[in-house]
């Protein structure tokens, strides 16, 4: 039986729910004499540090150290473009920490941080992207991507419309905040249990900040509670003061964010704004489209440049665009390091086009979706219109048509546009909407060198076996799928496989667990491993069945031929002969995704393996008084390829579009006129929960689907189903135009009910008007 595709539960459901499952917070107990340790937040969003005086910190009965950048053997920077100092002597947003107390308490350490004595000379702050863009404030490079003659788009245009959209960031609001623990041992090695979607990265940070070489630096990441981006490069910052601080007072050091530190410390999904002209014909074909996207990337480049490049890619979602140029710049400002979050860019590139298609279709009077599906890149015998604007050819095109034609018959969309109407008619002051968007996703890092993976695979003689590989389990169950992969490719039960945490003296230089790659890389790294050992066991048993190895079988912890199905060796028997004649029981493997190749300058190349595609319905009822709303009903087909695990990835495409339903209508992240995040804990920051749930939520894989080039024929799945959830915005907006008389619905975005009220209002002023 195959192990592979099998729909079992997450390997650590059971441990989640019973609390069993540990987490880095968890290990300190068990470390004699650890201190802990807590940040001094400076109290502006733009300061130079004029003087920093510990002395008065040490008063505090228990305070041991205080960490300030004359302490740092290494390079006092806890990035890896060096404009991340870990103790600033220019403070770049409110809430920064200019430094470290540690003490026996987790109290004293914050009683010690408020008594160093800091003074500031305040400088002014820049806070919006609007301040940014009036004052030249960006960083990193320009980016652009175009295709074919603008001038001539326009001039074939029937229309040209303007718009410009903002859309507001994110909280990552993992559930396990920030942490690490590190502990220097005899030989001056350093261990680092740390919360990080990078461990090799956080190695590094913690190398540079000591001025160790790496191999004295080890990383290990048991399990998040959580990423979504936000540890992909910002758990580093923490590990390194834990690992200064242990490496100083040679005790054991912790850190570990409160929920209001980890908000005020930590970047988030970036905002963005984008000003656009766009070109169509009178049936809504987009002919030009001239864009310019600003992110705002906080005080540091982080992930900026990449995420904005991603947005940049996807700003044709599944459209074929014939004349674009998008331009895309970072804005510099004075907050908290805006940085990778599911998605990372693609969202917001995305919710800009399918913005863009709507205001052409309500600007021509025609049902958005018929704009949409007249503006679907293919047919795949036109290849002229398969081809993105970065030059990559789009492969299995033709799955664009076939899900959203698949979904609009089983999600009804014809029969409830009619039940719609009728509603919306018999009620004035309710009013419901429709509608369906598409997804299509990239998938690899575009950052080409990222795009591989190891593992090392170790098979005892008892037959048992344990898996390492360069992937972090954050509880997308990237774990679970790695068991059934090994267990597949060894033949064996899924319990014969121990999977082991993830650590840098195990598979050194490994990529970040990000761009919804883990599965891909580290699976087929796994898998190389495991063959590798099998062919030798194949070996083995072949002599005893004297047969060609080609045809001994592996499966579910047994071992025949295909000559003799019925004489079987157990798998642990065949691993204790191959022992016996010194036949090598462990293997490395390797993968590194074929084909890719990227011009980062000039924006085209071939970024992505394949990609990633989805729809969803979303149906929303609107009240007219209050804005208020429901979401009555979502029906997604999401392709994951071959699922290598059933559950896993319909609970990621589940959360994911629960996740961008968050993002797109509820999370209101602000920051006031002094640039603190006013939003900064569960009570003013409103997160989606159980009432956000859709009672009606029919989520399917779509089947017979298999990704040729792909472990087991599976699809990355972490990111795009989050994209899924633009149908909800664009549902609502489908509702609020019922309010009125026609035309284009302008809606702010997150569309809070207060958004959607307003919008409400202006299209009944619009009425209003047209009427008279
Ligand atoms: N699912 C859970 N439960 N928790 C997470 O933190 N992160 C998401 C996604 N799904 C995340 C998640 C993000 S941002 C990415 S890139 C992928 O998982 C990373 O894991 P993968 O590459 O193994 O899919
Ligand atoms: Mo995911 S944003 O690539 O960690």
């Amino acid at each position: 039986m195959k192990v592979v595709g099998q729909a079992i539960p997450h390997e650590s459901a059971r441990e989640h729910v019973t609390g069993r499952a540990l987490y880095t917070d968890d290990l300190w107990p068990r470390y004699p004499q650890t201190l802990h340790a807590w940040p001094v937040q400076a109290p502006h969003a733009h300061a130079r540090v004029l003087r920093l005086e510990p002395a008065p910190a040490y008063r505090v009965p228990g305070v041991v150290r205080v960490l300030t950048a004359q302490e740092v053997p290494g390079l006092n920077d806890a990035g890896i473009k060096g404009d991340e100092p870990l103790f600033p002597a220019e403070v770049m947003y409110h809430g920064q920490a200019v430094a470290w107390v540690l003490a026996e308490t987790e109290e004293a350490a914050r009683l010690g941080a408020a008594q160093v004595v800091v003074e500031y000379e305040p400088l002014p702050a820049i806070l919006t992207i609007q301040e940014a863009i009036a004052q030249g404030s960006f960083q990193g490079a320009t980016l652009q991507v175009r295709r074919g003659d603008l001038e001539q788009g326009f001039g074939a245009s029937a229309r040209v419309l303007s718009g410009a959209l903002y859309l507001g960031g994110q909280e990552h609001f993992y559930l396990e905040t920030q942490a690490s623990l590190a502990q220097l041992d005899e030989t001056g090695h350093i261990l680092v249990h740390s919360s990080t979607q990078h461990p090799s990265e956080t190695q590094e940070v913690v190398a540079q900040v000591l001025g160790l070489p790496r191999s004295q630096v080890t990383v290990q990441c048991i399990r998040m509670g959580g990423g979504f981006g936000g540890k992909e490069v910002q758990a580093n910052p923490y590990a390194a003061v834990a690992a200064l601080g242990a490496y100083l007072t040679r005790r054991p050091v912790r850190v570990r964010l409160s929920r209001l530190l980890d908000i005020t410390l930590t970047g988030k999904r970036h905002p963005f704004y984008a000003r656009w002209k766009v070109g169509c014909s009178e049936e809504g074909r987009l002919l030009a489209l001239q864009i310019e996207l600003f992110s705002d990337g906080g005080w540091s480049q982080d992930l900026s440049e990449p995420v904005l490049a991603r947005a940049l890619c996807h700003i044709d979602n599944a459209y074929f665009i014939p004349h674009l140029e998008a331009t895309g710049r970072v804005c510099k400002t004075h907050k908290t390091s805006q940085t990778a979050f599911r998605g990372f860019g693609g969202p917001q590139g995305m919710v800009f086009i399918e913005e863009i298609l709507t205001q052409v279709a309500q600007t021509l009077g025609l049902p958005p979706e018929v704009v949409r599906e007249r503006n679907f890149y293919g047919p795949s015998d036109d290849p002229q219109t398969c081809t993105t604007h970065y030059g990559q050819e789009i492969k299995d095109v033709e799955r664009i048509r076939l899900i959203w034609n698949e979904l609009k018959s089983s999600a009804e969309l014809e029969r409830r546009r009619q039940e719609v109407a009728l509603f919306n008619a018999q009620n004035p002051h309710r009013k419901r909407g429709l509608a369906i968007t598409p997804v299509k996703f990239g998938i690899s890092f575009n950052f080409t060198t990222y795009n591989q993976a190891g593992a090392l695979v170790l098979v005892y003689q008892d037959g048992s076996v344990q898996v390492n590989h360069g992937g972090t389990e954050m509880g997308q169950g990237l774990y679970t799928k790695i068991q059934q992969i090994a267990a597949e490719a060894l033949g064996v039960p899924l319990e014969a496989i121990r999977l082991m945490p993830t650590r840098t003296d195990k598979v050194p230089n490994t990529s970040a667990t990000a761009a919804s790659t883990g599965a891909d890389l580290n699976g087929a790294a796994v898998k190389d491993a495991c063959e590798k050992i099998k062919a030798r066991l194949a070996g083995v048993a072949a002599q005893r069945f004297g047969v060609n190895p080609a045809d001994v079988v592996f499966e579910d912890g047994q071992v025949w031929s295909i000559w003799k199905p019925d004489e079987r060796l157990a798998f642990a028997e065949v691993v204790r002969a191959a022992y016996a004649q010194r036949v090598q029981l462990f293997a490395d493997g390797f993968y590194r995704t074929p084909g890719l190749h990227w011009d980062k300058t000039r924006m085209q190349g071939k970024p992505f393996h394949y990609f990633a595609y989805g729809a969803a319905v979303s149906e929303v009822e609107v009240d007219g008084f209050t804005g208020q709303y429901a979401l009555r009903r979502v029906d997604i087909l999401h392709d994951v390829g071959d699922s290598l695990s059933p559950l896993v990835d319909l609970g990621q495409v589940e959360g994911g579009f629960i996740q961008g339903l968050g993002w797109l209508t509820l999370e209101d992240l602000r920051w006031d006129a002094e640039g603190r995040v006013a939003t900064r804990s569960a009570s003013t920051y409103k997160l989606p929960s159980f009432s956000e749930l859709p009672p009606v939520f029919n989520a399917k894989l779509l089947p017979k689907a298999t990704e040729t080039g792909v472990v087991y024929g599976s699809k990355a799945v972490g990111e795009p189903p989050l994209m899924l959830a633009i149908s909800v915005r664009e549902a609502l907006r489908d509702a609020v135009a019922a309010f009125g008389a026609g035309g284009y619905v302008e809606l702010a975005s997150p569309a809070t009910p207060e958004a959607v009220y307003w919008a409400i209002e202006q299209v009944r002023q619009g009425a209003l008007v047209s009427g008279d």
